[in-house]
């Protein structure tokens, strides 16, 4: 084996940057305010100047899209239009506020599929979640034009694409923006990673996330003053240091990512057993993950690159609408069906080196045949 590839590598990535990861937490130590700390806002107010936004650091990227909906007052009888083909998350939450779910394929940039949002949308839908898969912008501005007709919310899960920028209205718009509420999570292994769990909601429209900002802390408007039913949701005062010292290095991550990924195009785009994901002139992509859909035995190739030291992952291996407590709806989703017995996930990390990406590129090349 000549290489042993990592999957993520977060050492790597942190060495460089281990000072000012220090001593933002030495701040923190020092201070101590280790809930609604001084860095919560300040991460809040850099975030936001970055996506030209205004944002709200909440536990996690599973809470923010639970706050997001209630935020738009969606639960009990309201459907929510959702591609079936994403992390669980993006649709438990529907559940979860009382909603019910309706299931849209997705297309060959492994997003929401717009004219099948045509096709599935029912009279109590009330709010599309478009998930940036794979840090792949869903197509917004074909979604905002449907939206406008339609009366219908839109939430963005942007778990995965902190930093994508999409094509709205002749506007480059950074993803997470652009509808009525977008959502980020910061789990360690995404685009901007926190130390452990985090998220956030973020949005053009201040009063929406002052309702965000009240759900997400016991339905509080003032000290003990209590207006709604709300939860506990967050950002550490750590996290939000620790992500204000990663936040000046996400665009440099994401370029190399963009550049790995070119590597892959690249050196794959002739092999006719793979198919690589489409990237339209809309959108820019922050390839969180790069994935390929492959002709032949799926589980055999993934083997093979297992043990050439590449660690290939399916994300996912099935579509959401297949777990046990959705599969009584049975949707017609064809692509997403085919796509999850049939992609594969390269590793993509900032920190891979080029003689790393080539290996891959070889070794892919030389299982898929
Ligand atoms: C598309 C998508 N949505 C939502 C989430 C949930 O984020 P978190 O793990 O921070 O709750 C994730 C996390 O992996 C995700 O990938």
């Amino acid at each position: 084996m000549k290489y042993q590839i990592q999957i993520i590598d977060l050492p790597a990535l942190h060495a460089p940057i281990k000072l000012e990861l220090d001593a933002a937490i030495q701040k923190v130590m020092y201070h101590q305010q280790f809930i609604s700390g001084p860095e919560v806002g300040l991460f809040e107010k850099e975030l936001g100047v970055y996506l030209n936004a205004s944002v709200l650091g909440v536990g996690n990227g599973t809470d923010a899209l639970e706050i997001a909906l209630l935020t738009l007052g969606i639960g009990l009888g309201d459907e929510v239009l959702v591609p079936s083909f994403s992390y669980f998350a993006s649709v438990e939450v529907i559940n979860k506020v009382g909603a019910t779910p309706v299931f849209v394929d997705v297309d060959e940039t492994f997003t929401i599929c717009v004219s099948d949002l045509q096709q599935k949308i029912t009279p109590k839908c009330k709010c599309i979640i478009a998930v940036h898969l794979y840090g792949m912008p869903a197509n917004m501005g074909a979604i905002m034009e449907f939206v406008k007709v339609q009366n219908l919310k839109v939430i963005e899960d942007t778990a995965q694409a902190i930093g994508a920028s999409c094509l709205v209205q002749g506007k480059w718009q950074m993803v997470g923006t652009i509808g009525d509420l977008g959502t980020i999570s910061f789990f360690p292994s995404k685009n901007l990673g926190a130390f452990g769990d985090g998220g956030a909601i973020v949005s053009k429209k201040s009063n929406l996330l002052e309702r965000a900002k009240m759900l997400a802390q016991h339905g509080q408007s003032s000290k003990y003053v209590h207006e709604i039913i709300g939860s506990n949701s967050r950002l550490d005062t750590l996290q939000a240091a620790i992500l204000s010292a990663k936040l000046p290095y996400l665009d440099q991550w994401n370029s190399r990512r963009v550049e790995i990924a070119k590597m892959y195009t690249d050196g794959l785009v002739a092999n006719k057993l793979i198919s690589i994901g489409a990237v339209p002139n809309y959108a820019t992509h922050v390839y969180h993950q790069f994935t390929i859909v492959v002709e032949g035995n799926r589980d055999q190739y993934m083997q093979e690159l297992q043990s050439m030291g590449i660690p290939v992952r399916l994300y996912y291996p099935k579509s959401i609408h297949q777990q046990k407590m959705f599969s009584h709806l049975n949707p017609v989703l064809p692509n997403s069906e085919r796509i999850q017995s049939q992609m594969l996930s390269l590793p993509i990390h900032p920190t891979m080196t080029n003689e790393e990406v080539s290996y891959v590129i070889e070794s892919v090349n030389r299982v898929v045949v």
